[in-house]
């Protein structure tokens, strides 16, 4: 198949690169490079340049590809609380000019990067696809956003689209290639090695008396190549008309001592850590119930167990202290 794939440059975008090309298809990567990294793809396959603009859309799209996996948008809900106007215009009006322009080009094809954040706080877990989507920040709001205009085009356009609620990514490439470098980085395996590693003084734990097990955020961590792995199994399924929507994590959560745990059996080094108050916003318990997507697509994590996905994470680390080195400032 011939895709697109925005935002191929980023962390989730490069690795289902990699599969794809690895499982024949023929793929174009669109990326501002804004947050991506130009070694992270093949650079006979990348096209810079921002989604928002239809002439980089015509470009990217007019050598004749079939679909598209849209994973280019802004990902930091703090920042979508204090600027929603920026995650409004690219998560959601940059989207759609994409969405224009596969109309333009008879791209009937669309998989799309969701989130679990647009279930907002779930009334049960672990969370199916019926439950209610009720975000609570702008950035999911603007993926739920986008998700009903799929639903809606996919209605009225010969169009399919298949919406990927994906819970926390993490991992690298078992290689130690490619791998998870964002500026600013929040998400915890990463920041749970950088103070490990000392790059970092320690870890924050915010809030220690939420009702789990031991106190802090549950949260169910999925191996980026087992989501790179849902995209293509998607991409499959799709034809006109076709309306997906799947959870895709592995069913089981960690907390947050968990996964501190889990680094320090990994590398063998002490997590200095300080423990605070809860951050407003933060569900105690977000874990998939992913039984839609296995009936489905067939689709199986490989990496079900935490050590496995942190083992990966610090093979690239170890390999890449310094994440891509691209970034001023960075070494
Ligand atoms: N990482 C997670 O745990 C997670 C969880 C749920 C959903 N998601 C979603 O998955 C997608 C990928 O996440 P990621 O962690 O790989 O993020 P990322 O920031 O590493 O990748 C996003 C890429 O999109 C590019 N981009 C942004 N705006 C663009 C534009 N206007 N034109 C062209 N390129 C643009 C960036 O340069 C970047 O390379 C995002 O849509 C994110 O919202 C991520």
């Amino acid at each position: 198949m011939r895709v697109l794939v925005t935002g191929g440059a980023g962390y989730i975008g490069s690795h289902t690169v990699r599969l794809l090309l690895a499982g024949g298809h023929d793929v174009t990567v669109l990326d501002s490079l804004v947050y991506g990294h130009r070694a992270a793809v093949p650079p006979d396959r990348l096209v810079v340049g921002d989604m928002a603009d239809p002439k980089v859309l015509d470009a990217a799209l007019g050598w004749g590809a079939e679909a598209v996996v849209h994973f280019a948008a802004f990902a930091y809900v703090g920042e979508s609380v204090t600027d929603p106007a920026k995650y409004y215009a690219n998560n959601l009006v940059a989207t759609l000019a994409v969405l224009d322009a596969c109309r333009r080009h008879g791209v009937g094809k669309f998989v799309f990067s969701s989130t679990c954040a647009t279930y907002g706080v779930p009334t049960a877990v672990p969370i199916t696809e019926d439950e209610k989507q009720l975000p609570i920040n702008p950035y999911g709001n603007t993926k739920l956003a986008v998700e009903r205009a799929l639903a809606d085009y996919a209605g009225a356009y010969p169009f399919g689209y298949c919406a990927l609620r994906y819970f926390n990514a993490a991992g690298a490439s078992p290689d130690g290639t490619i791998g998870e470098d964002h500026d600013p980085e929040t998400h915890l395996i990463p920041l749970v090695i950088a103070a490990a590693t000392g790059k970092r003084p320690r870890i924050e734990v915010f809030g220690t008396d939420y009702p789990t097990p031991d106190g802090t955020c549950v949260r169910d961590y999925i191996h980026v190549d087992d989501l790179a792995d849902a995209h293509i199994r998607a991409l499959g399924k799709l034809g006109p008309g076709a309306q997906l929507r799947y959870n895709v994590g592995t069913g089981r959560g960690y907390s947050v001592r968990e996964v501190i745990q889990a680094v320090e059996d990994i590398t063998g080094l002490k997590v200095p850590v300080k423990e605070g108050p809860r951050r407003p916003g933060d569900p105690p318990e977000l874990v998939a119930d992913a039984g839609k997507i296995r009936r489905e697509l067939g689709w199986a994590p490989k990496y079900a167990d935490l050590r496995a996905i942190v083992q990966t994470a610090w093979n690239w680390h170890q390999g890449h202290p310094d994440g891509y080195a691209d970034r001023p400032g960075r070494s």
